[in-house]
């Protein structure tokens, strides 16, 4: 009786660690992004590609920002929302540790013609072009770019 309930007990241990070490993997990439970098620009932040002059496209938190190419999805990426970390920086101490902002896609950082057109970006081909209060939010504005983790929520 004694051997038999252990025997229970470790078919049991076992059935959950194999159950683990399927799952796992899958709750981890549910949890992990893509990589890419950031830069940021600068007000005035109208008109946009998406939404030209409509002030109510910008969220109140002033957290937005403009699609690189890799984002962009041929205008389809307007209006979606991104979670955005800092990962790293080419200077130590760049990233505010542990902060994750919420951004929405208002603009397409190779426009030539809105506000987030090239001439306004800290550095260009970033995947993510960043408003200044997105980009303070996460890392030392003094910087260029960053590296980033997001992810579409
Ligand atoms: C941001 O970076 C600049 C330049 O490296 C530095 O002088 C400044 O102290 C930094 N600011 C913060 C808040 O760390």
């Amino acid at each position: 009786m004694f051997i038999k309930r252990s025997l229970d007990a470790q078919l049991h241990l076992c059935l959950l660690l194999l159950l683990l070490i399927f799952a796992l993997p899958d709750i981890v990439s549910v949890a992990r992004g893509d990589v890419g970098t950031a830069s940021h620009y600068s007000p005035p932040y109208q008109p946009t590609e998406c939404y030209g002059g409509d002030p109510s496209q910008f969220p109140s938190s002033n957290l937005f920002a403009a699609a690189g190419d890799g984002v962009w999805d041929n205008g389809a990426a307007c209006g979606r929302q991104y979670l955005v970390r800092c990962i790293s920086a080419s200077q130590s101490g760049t990233c505010i540790p542990e902060r994750t902002i919420q951004i929405k896609i208002v603009d397409y950082a190779l426009s030539s013609s809105s506000a987030a057109a090239a001439s306004k970006q800290s550095v260009t081909g970033a995947t993510l072009v960043l408003s200044q209060t997105a980009f303070g939010a996460i890392a030392n504005s003094s910087m260029a770019s960053i590296n980033i983790e997001f992810q579409q929520v």
